[in-house]
């Protein structure tokens, strides 16, 4: 992946940054920027380069029509107070366009006729076989964004030479996404711990290095105590984390025991042992801001499902598509 350092940007060069604008909004306001705010090494290096930015993302599912709840132009003051009006351009939610999504030849070109270079600073949905990931690279010389890159080399960082041990915490309810990822880590991690649904339903092989639940609470709704101490025991000599999907039906109160444990571990193994830890997908950053540790964590990725793929499979379509 080429970065944007070697890109040639001077005056007025038009980079189509393809961001990642899918943030919250309720009643207009940002409930959360860290995505936008992201993005900032790379839309200041292009303006300080003398470029013209030209931001354009999804919000949402729109599924090929404009709604209005999903327009990306209410981000406009967000990005007029950081960077200035008039010295980049946002375009409107680019999934209000079927040929985004379906990747059409058409779209793609539209998009490409809007710059002279393409720079792919989204890395949650580089899993997305989508025109402005893919189709936009066929016409524009396509690099790679700062934050883009630091997504790719942390979480290379952890399967390839880790720190060890290397323990890997895989819980939540998406059988589907997760077996692949305990697949590729079972070769990798000195431990993986299992739980939420993920562990109930896990039904294949069960190699030394894989933990299941030793007992479990609240009608399996959580891990049970004995499960805590085990994981807290194995977490606590760790040197390198990582960890996607909550223990347990952590939304409800009651159930958060075993996931609210697994946060103050990691966090507490992350300063106590100067361990390297990475946390990523949206309910298991919502747990570890309920139990309060975010600040703790080393790395918060910003992709769900792209870093589950990305760990599973070790690269994106969007990732090669720079290539
Ligand atoms: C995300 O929130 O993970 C990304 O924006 C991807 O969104 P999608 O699942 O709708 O493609």
């Amino acid at each position: 992946m080429k970065s944007i350092v070697e890109a040639n940007i001077s005056n007025r060069t038009k980079v189509f940054v393809r961001g990642d604008l899918d943030v919250p909004i309720e009643n207009g306001i940002i409930i959360d920027t860290t995505r936008l705010e992201n993005m900032s090494d790379t839309i200041t290096f292009i303006l300080e380069k003398n470029g013209h930015p030209i931001i354009g993302g999804h919000m949402g599912r729109p599924g090929g029509v404009y709604k209005k709840n999903l327009s990306t132009k209410q981000l406009t003051s967000y990005f007029d107070k950081k960077y200035g009006g008039g010295n980049y351009e946002l375009l409107e939610n680019l999934r209000f366009n079927k040929g985004e999504e379906e990747n059409t030849e058409e779209y793609a070109k539209d998009l490409a006729d809007l710059a002279d270079l393409y720079v792919n600073e989204c890395f949650s949905t580089s899993h997305r076989n989508h025109a402005s990931f893919i189709g936009i690279t066929k016409y524009l010389p396509s690099y790679g964004g700062f934050r883009l890159q630091k997504e790719v080399t942390t979480l290379e960082r952890i399967f390839k030479k880790p720190k060890r041990p290397l323990v890997v915490i895989i819980g939540g309810a998406k059988i589907k996404d997760k077996e692949p990822v305990v697949t590729n880590f079972i070769g990798i991690a000195d431990y993986i711990l299992l739980g939420g649904k993920v562990a109930l339903d896990w039904h294949t092989e069960i190699p030394d290095n894989l933990m299941l639940p030793v007992d479990s609470a609240e009608n399996s709704m959580d891990i049970g105590n004995n499960t805590m101490d085990k994981y807290t025991k194995i977490i606590s000599q760790a040197k390198t984390i990582l960890w996607a999907g909550p223990l347990g039906k952590y939304e409800e109160d009651k159930y958060f025991a075993g996931s609210k444990t697994i946060a103050q571990a990691i966090a507490k193994t992350t300063k106590d042992n100067n361990a390297f830890s990475v946390v990523g997908g949206g309910d298991t950053l919502a747990c570890i801001e309920k139990a309060g540790v975010r600040d703790s964590i080393s790395f918060i990725s910003s992709g769900g499902s792209a870093m589950l793929k990305f760990l599973a499979e070790g690269t994106l379509i969007g990732l090669e598509a720079l290539n």
